[in-house]
């Protein structure tokens, strides 16, 4: 059977891509390195969305919810994946894209929270992931600037973070150097479609001519003209307020991952402290609020103190891409030779390199993975109900 994909086609399928996020660049990387001709259209900078508002962790692990069993099988698989993408990444880049693995704490402060921890702790456990219980004194053996307000923790060896802003640049040059044509500052306006399939992608000055058209657009996922509702993938933007302050490099306050109660935070070797973040449903609303910073700078104060030492080097918003079930939307669109790769929301450069693989195989061999099935379109057809994602 032709698909206008993979199978069936005598030559490798051109692709457009639209979106130059960690997720379309991910893809447009792994499908140059399969021969296929890639275009990839970015409405703005490449990583100037999500992927440069992210905190780059890898938290298959204390991320995971009740609700959300596929999305962590997805993830964790991804998790695994990481290492190996890292390094091919950083060979194919000439670059370091900081993947840390000293592992991540999540913090309970008060008596309640450490209930709950053990609660979230068991059902985690259950999913095969490691955590270790720790006592107030045995994480602050680990985090000695934690403060005196604790009441235990649990350690995931297996949660790490790389730097997301770094990784966008480094998948920019791979792309590049496997022969990727990408084009800054190029919305699309409309996919394209004729006869009943995607044939590319119309942009302000003309048409781009692709057999394969994926929006990987992120929370903008939704705006691409040309589909009908039914295809169109239903996703939110979700604003994040974050902040980042400055440890001293050399001696840096914290080293792990640190989940509070409130907020994580995120030390990078480059002495910045993340700390994240808000979630809102504000739209696309840019704003920096008085409310979001005060609890970012209290949830994180109230962890570990001496950060109120530290000055303050960069605060800023991004928008997730939510769907109402938190997954992504990947595969078929319903209309043929149309793709989506998207809706990662609070995971997509932890899903970055499952991504990556899982669509260019659909792509380029027409092979539709299993592990793809609880995450398609269809779904959201008959109502979260049919939707399978959990
Ligand atoms: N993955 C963290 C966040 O979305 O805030």
């Amino acid at each position: 059977m032709s698909n206008h994909l993979g199978e069936g086609r005598a030559s490798l399928p051109s692709v457009a891509i639209i979106g130059g996020g960690v997720v379309g660049l991910g893809l447009a990387w792994r499908l140059a390195q399969r021969g296929c001709r890639v275009d990839l259209f970015e409405r703005d900078r490449l990583g100037g969305g999500a992927s440069h508002a992210a905190a780059g962790m890898l938290a298959a692990g204390v991320e995971s919810e009740p609700s959300e069993t596929a999305l962590h099988g997805l993830a964790a698989h991804s998790q695994t994946l990481w290492p190996e993408f890292a390094a091919e990444l950083e060979t194919a880049s000439r670059m370091h894209v900081e993947l840390r693995r000293e592992g991540t704490l999540r913090l309970a402060l008060t008596r309640d929270d450490a209930e709950q921890l053990r609660f979230s702790a068991e059902f985690q456990r259950g999913l095969g992931v490691q955590l270790d219980w720790l006592s107030p004194a045995e994480a602050r053996r680990r985090e000695p600037a934690l403060g005196t307000q604790l009441a235990g923790a649990v350690f995931s060896p297996n949660d790490h973070q790389v730097d997301n802003r770094l990784v966008v640049q480094a998948l920019a040059r791979a792309c590049r150097g496997a022969g990727v044509g990408l084009h800054e500052e190029e919305p699309v306006l409309a996919v394209h479609s004729r006869d009943g399939l995607a044939r590319g992608v119309v942009l302000e000055d003309g048409r781009h001519e692709a057999d394969v058209v994926v929006i990987a657009a992120g929370a903008w996922s939704g705006a691409i003209e040309g589909l009908e509702a039914p295809m169109r993938p239903p996703v939110r933007p979700v604003k994040g307020q974050m902040l980042a302050l400055r440890m001293d490099k050399g001696e840096p306050l914290l080293r792990h991952v640190v989940w509070t109660p409130q907020v994580y935070l995120v030390p990078r070797r480059d002495g910045r402290l993340l700390v994240g973040a808000t979630v809102e449903e504000r739209g696309f609303d840019n704003d920096l609020t008085a409310g979001g910073v005060l609890a970012l700078l209290d949830g994180a104060w109230r962890a570990v103190p001496a950060v109120e030492d530290l000055p303050i080097q960069e605060m800023w918003v991004g928008h997730r891409p939510g769907c109402r079930d938190d997954a992504p939307v990947l595969g078929e669109s319903g209309l043929p030779g149309l793709l989506l790769a998207t809706g990662h929301h609070r995971n997509g450069v932890l899903l970055t390199p499952v991504t990556a693989e899982l669509m260019a195989a659909l792509i380029v061999e027409g092979r539709a993975d299993e592990r793809l099935a609880p995450f398609a379109l269809a779904r959201f057809a008959g109502g979260l109900a049919a939707a399978g994602a959990s």
